[in-house]
C-alpha cells in the first residue's frame, strides 16, 4: 500500500472517506495501529499524561516530542505522521515555532499541530509558506488548561461559537490543511466543517459530521487509570485483542457510527 500523503487526506476528505486518527507514543503501537486501518497517526502531548503520568501536558518538552516522534516514525511506513509542538515551543514567535517544527520533523514527522486560533494563524502562515504541513487545533485546547478553568466543553456561548468560526477560517487561510477540534457541540463543529473548503476537521469530543475522529490510544483502550470523558469510548469492551479493539474502532470512525450520541455534546 501507498503511503498517504497530504493530497492522499484532502482526496479522501472531497470523497467524504472519514480520517481515522489515533495517537501513538511508540513504535509497536504505531505499527499495530497501521495495520489495524488507521491513516494518521498523532504523537500527541497527552504522552504528558498517559505515558509521564504528569497531570496535564505542560510539562511535556522538546525532548520528548522528537523522542517519540523517532520511535513512531520508525514504525510508520503508510500513517501520516503528525507530531504536537509542545507549550511554550510555538508560542514565543513564527522563528520560534519554525525552529522547533524543524525538529520535529527531522525526527520523522510530516505535520506539526499546535493549538490555538486567529492569534496563531500568523505563525501557521509562517510555516506553511517554509514548507511546513500544519495541523491546528482549537477547542478545548489543554495547553491552555489553567486559562480555561479545566476540561470543558468550548463553544457554548453565541460569542465562543462566533469566535470559534471565525479561528477555523483564519487557520485555513493561514494553510493549515487539518484542525483538531476537542469537546465542541456537535452542532457547532458541523457547521465548522461545512464552512471550510479546504481544511479537515478531526474531531475528539465534536460529533459524528467531522471529516475524521481523533482519540487517545490509552483512553480508548482503557488503559488510562484517569477519569474518562464522555467523548471516549472503551474499544476493548467485547475485543478479542488489541488488534481487534483498534481495527473495531477504525472500522466505526469510517462507517460512521462513532461517535454516537452518547459520546457527544
Ligand atoms: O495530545 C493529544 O493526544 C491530542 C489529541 C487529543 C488531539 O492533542
Ligand atoms: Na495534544
Amino acid at each position: 500500500t501507498q503511503p498517504i500523503t497530504l493530497t492522499t487526506l484532502a482526496k479522501m476528505r472531497a470523497a467524504g472517506e472519514r480520517i481515522v486518527m489515533l495517537t501513538a507514543y511508540d513504535a509497536s503501537f504505531a505499527a499495530l495501529c497501521e495495520r489495524n486501518g488507521v491513516d494518521v497517526l498523532l504523537i500527541g502531548d497527552s504522552l504528558g499524561n498517559v505515558i509521564q503520568g504528569q497531570k496535564s501536558t505542560l510539562p511535556v518538552t522538546m525532548e520528548h516530542m522528537v523522542y517519540h516522534t523517532e520511535c513512531v516514525a520508525r514504525a510508520a511506513q503508510r500513517a501520516w505522521v503528525i507530531a504536537d509542538l509542545p507549550f511554550g515551543s510555538y508560542q514565543e514567535s513564527p522563528a520560534q515555532a519554525l525552529r522547533n517544527s524543524a525538529r520535529l520533523l527531522a525526527a520523522g514527522a510530516q505535520m506539526v499541530k499546535l493549538e490555538g486560533g486567529t492569534y496563531m494563524a500568523e505563525t501557521v502562515r509562517f510555516l506553511v509558506e517554509r514548507g511546513v504541513p500544519v495541523c491546528a487545533h482549537i477547542g478545548l485546547t489543554p495547553q491552555s488548561v489553567h486559562q480555561l478553568g479545566g476540561y470543558r466543553v468550548q463553544g457554548k456561548t453565541e460569542a465562543g461559537a462566533a469566535q470559534m468560526k471565525a479561528d477555523a477560517l483564519a487557520l485555513e487561510a493561514a494553510g493549515a490543511a487539518m484542525v483538531v477540534l476537542e469537546m465542541v457541540p456537535a452542532t457547532l463543529a458541523a457547521e465548522i466543517t461545512q464552512s471550510l473548503t479546504s481544511m479537515a476537521t478531526i474531531g475528539i469530543g465534536a460529533g459524528k459530521d467531522c471529516d475524521g475522529q481523533v482519540l487517545v490510544l490509552h483512553d480508548m483502550l482503557s488503559v488510562y487509570p484517569g477519569k474518562k470523558a464522555r467523548f471516549v469510548k472503551n474499544f476493548m469492551d467485547g475485543a478479542a485483542s488489541i488488534d481487534a479493539a483498534v481495527a473495531a474502532y477504525s472500522a466505526a470512525v469510517k462507517d460512521g457510527s462513532f461517535p454516537a450520541a452518547e459520546h457527544t455534546y
